[in-house]
């Protein structure tokens, strides 16, 4: 039997990136749409042949005949929403950040519980191709244990010229990599302190310094100053003579330990010990999603259906929202 699906929230996420990979997965139909504006309601249904609209989420909730809820509204909302659907009965996916600070998502927790559903958070970096091939080479014996993150991750100036707010940066941004950091690091964050440069309003620079429980180390650098014209992502972990490199959440290299090369007449390339890289063919005749957003919403559905899931859940939007706070704090700023 199909998995019925009602979506709130009509937006950019919703209608650009999340519904058209939604609609492809196999025994899940779009059922129903919510959004409180009558012409990305209209839009959505049209694009998504979805017959039945509702302008008030709770009417969606009540008249619906559902199995599921996907939420994309945006951080004021996701609690409110969150808890209105879990006190339904229903499972939820939802996109990140679950609310506007930790003591939201705190309540989005217990709401899970008291209502014994799933509720899965949109962290689908976790899913993009170049960190799940790293986490699965962390994951193996040979590489040890992870002993430092050094990573960068930016967006553009854009979104805060007028409205210098950074609290938006903080929740849609940020809140990825406190996420995507400890997870691919395999320990959760023991430490952190920040320091930021802003050398004219819209450009915020941060440096983190992370510690591990594992006691591994960390940098990450975010910001809000360069383009999204170009690849801003960039990630290392090493270990004992080996380390991971993943450029903008695709090309991967793998460094072990290899010989150097100068003085050796035989010089080959060893299966063993030189670098192994991989990088996506981008011209391949394929739906493929790299980003990770329909293995997202795969890992998501199973969790639903209670089939054996690694989506990400509330228990995880916990840890990342818990990091932001402390970062903010070690920012001297709030959120
Ligand atoms: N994971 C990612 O890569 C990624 C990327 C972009 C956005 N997002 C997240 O997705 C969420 C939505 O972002 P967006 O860019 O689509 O925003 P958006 O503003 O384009 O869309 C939000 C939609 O929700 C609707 N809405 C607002 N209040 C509502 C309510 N009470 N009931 C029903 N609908 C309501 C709005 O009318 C709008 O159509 C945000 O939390 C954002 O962080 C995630």
């Amino acid at each position: 039997m199909t998995f019925r699906i009602g979506w709130i929230g009509c937006g950019r996420q919703a209608t650009e990136m999340l519904l058209p990979q939604l609609v492809m997965i196999d025994g899940v139909t779009l059922t129903a749409l919510a959004d409180i504006e009558p012409k990305p309601l209209l839009n959505t249904a049209r694009r998504y042949g979805v017959s039945e609209t509702f302008r008030d989420y709770r009417d969606l909730l009540s008249e619906g005949d559902l199995d599921g809820v996907g939420i994309a509204v945006g951080p004021a909302m996701h609690r409110e929403i969150g808890i209105a659907a879990l006190e339904r009965g229903l499972p939820v996916f939802m996109e990140k950040p679950p609310a506007t600070d930790l003591a939201g998502t705190l309540e989005l927790k217990t709401a899970a519980a008291k209502a014994k559903k799933p509720l899965l958070l949109g962290f689908m970096k976790r899913f993009s191709t170049g960190n799940k091939i790293a986490k699965n080479i962390l994951r193996k014996q040979d590489f040890g244990n992870p002993l430092s993150f050094l990573g960068s991750y930016m967006t553009a100036p854009t979104y805060f010229e007028g409205n210098v707010d950074y609290r938006g940066f903080f929740l849609h941004h940020c809140v990825h990599y406190l996420d995507l950091a400890p997870w691919l690091m395999g320990s959760p964050v023991k430490h952190i302190n920040a320091r930021e440069i802003e050398p004219r309003p819209g450009r915020l620079l941060i440096h983190l310094d992370l510690i591990f429980e594992s006691d591994a180390i960390g940098t990450l650098i975010m910001g809000t100053m360069q383009s999204r014209g170009a690849p801003v992502e960039f990630i290392q972990i090493m270990g004992d003579h080996r380390k991971i490199d993943i450029r903008n959440v695709t090309d991967v290299q793998y460094t072990r330990d290899p010989a150097f090369k100068i003085a050796d007449t035989k010089a080959a390339l060893d299966n063993g010990a030189d670098t192994l890289s991989w990088t996506p063919n981008m011209t391949v005749a394929a739906n493929e999603d790299h980003k990770g957003y329909r293995a997202l919403l795969e890992s998501s559905l199973d969790a639903m259906r209670e089939w054996p899931s690694s989506a990400p859940t509330i228990d995880d939007a916990v840890r990342a929202m818990t990091n932001l706070d402390r970062m903010v704090a070690a920012l001297d700023r709030t959120l």
